[in-house]
C-alpha cells in the first residue's frame, strides 16, 4: 500500500523517482507526488490519478535537484485529492512521504495545532512533517529530530524525510511498513520495494522494525530501535528479470498468467531428488522443525488464503496431519486453540501483509512449535520473522490480482504435504507420484494456457452479467473461490463460490437465466456427485460453463457450455483448473474495459490493517 521512493544523488533525481513510482504503482494509484531540493529551494508537484499524470506534469514543468522523495498513494485518511497527496510539507522546509497509518494522529494534530501549526490536508501523514519541524527546534540535526518524532508515533509507518536547509541527506524510518535501501555509486536510494530501484542499483539492505537510517550520497548509517548504530547486510538483488517491464503483453496480469510455467519451474528447481521432495526446500534446518509436527495451522488473506484452503484437503488426506486454515484478520483478534506439536504456516506473496504478520507474531507468543512462511519476497518481514521459509521464486508480481503467486503457492504447499507426509507414514509410491506430478506441472500448465482463445470467446457471454456463481467440490472448492475472487476483483461482477453440495441449502434460489454458473469438474471421485449438482442447476433453468476433464463425459447443449481441460492427475488438478479461471476473469475484464492491472479501490501489498 502506497509506494515510496527517495534519492540522494549528484544528478537530477525527479526522473528516477517517477520511474520508481511507475514500478510501485501496483501499491496504490489514486494520486502521486514528488518533492526535490534544488539550491536550497524545495519544489513539489502533486497530481490526482495515476503516476502518468504526475509524469506529464513534470514533462511540462521539470523539477531539478539531486535530493528528492516521491510517493504513490492508496488513500486511508482523506479522499484522493491533490491536497491529500504526498509529499506533505511543513513551513516549506520539511517534506515527508509516508506509507502506513499513524493511529494517534488526532491527538498529535491537536497538540501541533495548539503549537500554531496549520494543517493543509486531511491525512494522518501531515502530523509527521510538522512534528519533525517542531523537533528541529529542540534538536540540532534532522536525524535527531526524526528519531524524536518516531518515538511519538503509534501505528505503522515507513517514512522518508528531507529538509530544504540540509540537502545532503534524507532520513528514513521503518515501523511496520517495509523500506529497502538501495546502494549506488556516489548516490543512494530508498524505496518501499526493491523493484522501484532496479534501474539504478541491484545492491540492497532491508531495514528492520524500529530502524532509522541517515542516507547521504556516500554513506548509509542505520540505528536500531534503541538508537544504537547497527549494520544491515547488503545483498545483491535476487530478482533475475526486470519485472517492471510488460514485454509483449498488454497487461501485467496476462504476462504473469503466461509466466506460470516458468515460475513453477523455478520454484521446483533443486527441491526434489530421487523422486522425493527435499526438506531443504523449507530452509536449512527444516528437518529439525518438521519431524514432530502433527498439526498445521495456516494463516493468510485473500488469494493466499484460498491456497491454504486447498492445502488443508491435501495435508489431512495425504500427509496424515490435521490442519486448520484461518483468515489472518480473524485469527489475530480471537483466542484460538493451539494443538500440540503445531506448525504455524503463513502464506503471502508480499511477505508484508499487516494482518498476516500480526498473526505470525501472535502465534509466536502462543508458543507454536515452529513457524513457516510460504512467501515470494526475500527479506520481507514474514521471511525474517519465521523459523522456516519456502521462498516461492515466482518472480515479482505486479498485477494487483494475484495469479502466478497463487499457483506457485499451491506447488509449495504440495511440497509441504509430501515432506510432512514422509514424517507421518506416507508410502514411497505416494511420494513418487506426488513428486512426478509436481515436476510435470510446468508442461501441464503450458497445455492449459492453450485454452486462452476458447476462453476469450466464452468471455463475451459474461459482459452483460452482474452476477456469477462458481461451483467446485473437495480441493476444487477453494479453486472456485479463487475464480470468483478474480472475477469480482478485476471485472467488478459480483461472484460467489459454493461447495456444490451446498447448493440446495440456499443458493439454488439464485439460479435463473441471468446467473451464469461456472463449474470446475476434474475427473475425480467426486465427479458423479458434481454431475448431480449440475443437474440441479439445469433443472432450474441455469446456464452453465463447465470446465471439465476431457474424460468426464460432459456434453455441450443449450444449457451448458463445456470447456475441455487437459487430463491431469489428482495432485495437480486444483492448480491446472485455476488457469482457465484466471483467463476467464482476464478476458471478461478486457471486454468490460476495466483497469485490469490496477482495479478500483485495491492495492497490492496490504501493509495496513
Ligand atoms: C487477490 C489478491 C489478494 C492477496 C491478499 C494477500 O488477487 O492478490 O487477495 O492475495 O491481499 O496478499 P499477500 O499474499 O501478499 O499476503
Amino acid at each position: 500500500m502506497c509506494g515510496i521512493v527517495g534519492a540522494v544523488a549528484q544528478r537530477d533525481v525527479a526522473e528516477i523517482l517517477v520511474e520508481g513510482l511507475r514500478r510501485l504503482e501496483y501499491r496504490g494509484y489514486d494520486s502521486a507526488g514528488v518533492a526535490v531540493i534544488n539550491q536550497g529551494e524545495l519544489s513539489r508537484t502533486r497530481r490526482v490519478g495515476k503516476v502518468q499524470e504526475l509524469a506529464q506534469a513534470l514533462a511540462e514543468m521539470p523539477l531539478a535537484g539531486g535530493t528528492g522523495i516521491a510517493h504513490t498513494r492508496w488513500a486511508t485518511h482523506g479522499e484522493p485529492s491533490e491536497r491529500n497527496a504526498h509529499p506533505h510539507v511543513s513551513h516549506e522546509d520539511i517534506a515527508v512521504v509516508h506509507n502506513g497509518i499513524i493511529e494517534n494522529h488526532v491527538k498529535l494534530r491537536n497538540m501541533l495545532q495548539q503549537q500554531g501549526y496549520v494543517f493543509s490536508s486531511d491525512t494522518d501523514t501531515e502530523v509527521i512533517c510538522h512534528l519533525v519541524h517542531l523537533e528541529l527546534t529542540r534538536h540540532d540535526s534532522l536525524l535527531a529530530a526524526v528519531q524524536a518524532t518516531v518515538k511519538q508515533l503509534e501505528g505503522a509507518y515507513g517514512t522518508v524525510v528531507i529538509d530544504r536547509r540540509d540537502s545532503e541527506r534524507m532520513i528514513v524510518a521503518r515501523s511496520g511498513s517495509p523500506l529497502v535501501i538501495g546502494y549506488g555509486l556516489g548516490e543512494n536510494f530508498v524505496a518501499s520495494d526493491q523493484l522501484a530501484l532496479l534501474p539504478v542499483t541491484r545492491s540492497f539492505s532491508f531495514l528492520e522494525e524500529g530502524d532509522v537510517a541517515e542516507i547521504t550520497r556516500r554513506s548509509v548509517t542505520i540505528y536500531d530501535v534503541n538508537g544504537a548504530q547497527v549494520e544491515r547486510e547488503i545483498k545483491e538483488s535476487e530478482v533475475t528479470h526486470d519485472a517492471g517491464d510488460k514485454g509483449e503483453y498488454r497487461h501485467y496480469m496476462l504476462k504473469e498468467i503466461y509466466e506460470q510455467p516458468l515460475a513453477l519451474s523455478r520454484t521446483l528447481a533443486d527441491r526434489t531428488a530421487n523422486m522425493q521432495v527435499l526438506d531443504s526446500a523449507f530452509g536449512d534446518n527444516a528437518s529439525e522443525f518438521l519431524k514432530d509436527i502433527k498439526h498445521v495451522q495456516i494463516i493468510a488473506c485473500g488469494t493466499s488464503y484460498h491456497a491454504g484452503m486447498a492445502a488443508r484437503y491435501w495435508l489431512e488426506q495425504w500427509a496424515g496431519v490435521s490442519c486448520n486454515v484461518e483468515i489472518a484478520s480473524e485469527f489475530r483478534y480471537r483466542k484460538s486453540y493451539m494443538y500440540p506439536n503445531s506448525l504455524l504456516v503463513t502464506i503471502s506473496q508480499s511477505g508484508e501483509t499487516a494482518d498476516t504478520l500480526a498473526a505470525l507474531r501472535l502465534a509466536k507468543e502462543m508458543g507454536y512449535k515452529a513457524t513457516m512462511t510460504i512467501c515470494n519476497a526475500p527479506g520481507s518481514s514474514l521471511v525474517r520473522e519465521s523459523d522456516m521459509a519456502y521462498m516461492m521464486k515466482a518472480g515479482a508480481e505486479i498485477g494487483v490480482a494475484s495469479t502466478k503467486a497463487f499457483t506457485v503457492q499451491l506447488a509449495g504447499l504440495m511440497m509441504l504435504t509430501a515432506v510432512l507426509g514422509r514424517y507421518n507414514g506416507m508410502s514411497d509410491e505416494m511420494q513418487t507420484a506426488m513428486t512426478q506430478s509436481l515436476l510435470s506441472l510446468p508442461a501441464k500448465v503450458e497445455q492449459a494456457l492453450s485454452l486462452d482463445d476458447a476462453i476469450a470467446e466464452l468471455a463475451e457471454d459474461f459482459a452483460d452479467k452482474s452476477n456469477a456463481l462458481f461451483l467446485g467440490r473437495g480441493d476444487q472448492y477453494p479453486i472456485a473461490m479463487e475464480g470468483a475472487l478474480k472475477l469480482k476483483e478485476i471485472s467488478y461482477i459480483h461472484a460467489e463460490a459454493y461447495a456444490s453440495g451446498e447448493l440446495k441449502h440456499g443458493p439454488l434460489a439464485l439460479i435463473d437465466a441471468d446467473m451464469p454458473v461456472i463449474v470446475v469438474a476434474p475427473n475425480n471421485e467426486l465427479l458423479e456427485k458434481l454431475k448431480s449438482n449440475v443437474e440441479e442447476v439445469r433443472a432450474r433453468g441455469g446456464l452453465m460453463y463447465v470446465f471439465a476433464d476431457i474424460d468426464a463425459e460432459f456434453e455441450s447443449d443449450d444449457t451448458m457450455k463445456v470447456i475441455p481441460v487437459p487430463h491431469c492427475d489428482e495432485f495437480m488438478a486444483p492448480l491446472i483448473y485455476t488457469i482457465p479461471l484466471q483467463l476467464l476473469s482476464y478476458h471478461v475484464a478486457l471486454i468490460k474495459g476495466t483497469d485490469v492491472d490496477q482495479p478500483r479501490n485495491l492495492a497490492k501489498s496490504v501493509t495496513v490493517e
